[in-house]
Order: C-alpha cells, then structure tokens, then sequence
C-alpha cells in the first residue's frame, strides 16, 4: 500500500514518514510545493543515511494523495480545511488518517489547552468535510509525539488510539501503525472518540514540559492481550 503523508514536511508527519519507511511501507511526502516535499525527502536520507529508502518520495499533497491508497493529514488545524479542499477529489473510497490536533497555540494561546470545534474533533471535522467522498476516516497517532517519532533508533514507548467508524479500515489501519516498534494500538472505538483522544494531546504537552521531556506518552493497562 502506498502511504501519503500531507504536510509530511513538518514535525508531525515527517516523523510518522520516517517510521513507515522504516517499516517497509512505500511512503510519498506531502506538500503544498513538491520541492519542499523534496528536501524532505533529503532530510530523512541524511538521517537514515545507511537505510534503503527506495520506497520514500516527495509530491504536491495533491499528486501525492491522488497516488497512495492511504492518506494521512499532518498539519495544524488552521490549514486542516484548505488542505482537505485541495485534496478532496482524490480521496475516493481511502483510508484517511487525521492526526490533527487543534490547541490554543495554534490560536496565539498555551499548546497545553484544547480548544472545542463545532464538530466534536478534528477528526469528525476531518469526516465533514470529507462527506461525500466515501473516505473511511480514521483518528490516529494523536498521542505519539514528533520527538518519539523521529528518534528512530529507538522504539517508542506509547500506545496509539484508534478510533473511526469504519471497522475494516481501523484493522487496517492497527495492523499498519503496530509495525512501528514498540507501539501498540488500542482500539478506542468510533470516530466520536477522538474528541477525549486529542484531548489527552494537550495533557500531555503539559506533563512533558513539567517533567522537563519530549517522550512522555500514554499506555492503557488491563487489556487482554490480542
Ligand atoms: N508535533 C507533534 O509532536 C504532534 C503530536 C501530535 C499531533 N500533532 C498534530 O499534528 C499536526 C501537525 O503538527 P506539526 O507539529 O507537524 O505541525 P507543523 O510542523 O507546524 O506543520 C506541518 C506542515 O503543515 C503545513 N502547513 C503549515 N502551515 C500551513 C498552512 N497555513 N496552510 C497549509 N499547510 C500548512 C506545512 O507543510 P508544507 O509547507 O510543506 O505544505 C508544514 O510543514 C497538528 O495538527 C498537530 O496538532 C503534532
């Protein structure tokens, strides 16, 4: 399956390319300007400067989504809606994963603090504004920091909530995410659930600056092993 990072040229997505690429998945940076999503692609070869990255390259977000059969947007939610316009004719029937958050920073205020949409979540957003296109949206990686992400040496030490409506693409989508080491996915329900998921984000921003890190994380106890 062909994964398409969109704003894969920040932190965020940057990170999750990273991981997907190690995995072996075949990974397209996104971008607004596809030389951007070049040097991305630089970026991550310098790092990983003794790894095959074959499978890695950098489009327009648009080329990019119009190519993969999975689509996952990481940008901050002020770009969330134009960058889900210009993309929305290609997203026909795929996956799409919204790992968006929107904290007051993005609004001149605290990265510690949500702020409520209309919708409930970014990712029911996400879903509204994608109606009618058939795309099976699915709430991931809200939990994960950039930081753990892109410290690729070493496994990270977070569980990753799920949620959506879609049975079939949340297993997918687990199935997907649980290659990355050290994580393990935990099936938080429908897509409604993201409104309390991405509202652990902002806690956890507050506990990594009070406890001085980047890699404070969430891990559910008490399930049944798969
Ligand atoms: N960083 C984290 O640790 C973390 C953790 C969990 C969730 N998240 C969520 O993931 C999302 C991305 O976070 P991030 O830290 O990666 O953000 P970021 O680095 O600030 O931005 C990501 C990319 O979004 C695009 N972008 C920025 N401003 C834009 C605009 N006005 N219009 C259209 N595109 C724009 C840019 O890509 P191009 O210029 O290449 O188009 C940029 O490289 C956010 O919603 C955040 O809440 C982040």
């Amino acid at each position: 399956m062909i994964i398409a990072v969109l704003g894969g040229t920040g932190d965020q997505g940057l990170g999750i390319a990273l991981r997907f690429v190690q995995s072996g998945e075949e990974v397209i940076i996104g971008s607004r300007k596809a030389d951007k999503a070049d040097k991305a692609v630089e970026e991550l070869k310098n790092l990983l400067e003794d790894e095959d990255l074959s499978n890695l390259s950098g489009l327009s977000n648009v080329d990019a989504t119009s190519k993969a059969d999975i689509v996952i947007l990481t940008v901050p939610i002020l770009a969330q809606k134009p960058t889900l316009d210009s993309v929305k004719e290609h997203v026909k029937g795929k996956i799409f994963i919204d790992a968006t958050v929107p904290l007051q920073s993005n609004i001149g205020g605290t990265p510690m603090t949500y702020f409520s949409l209309w919708e409930g979540s970014a990712a029911e957003r996400t879903a509204n504004i994608l109606k009618g296109t058939d795309a099976k949206v699915v709430s991931a990686f809200n939990n994960i920091s950039s930081s753990s992400l892109m410290r690729f040496k070493e496994e990270i030490d977070c569980d990753c909530l799920i949620s959506s409506d879609h049975a079939d693409a949340k297993k997918t989508v687990i199935e997907l995410i649980e290659k990355i080491p050290g994580v393990k996915c935990v099936d938080a329900g429908s897509l409604e659930q993201a409104r309390t998921v991405e509202r652990i984000t902002a806690l956890l921003i507050g506990l990594n600056i009070r406890y001085k890190t980047h890699y404070g994380g969430l891990r559910i106890t008490g399930l049944p092993e798969k």
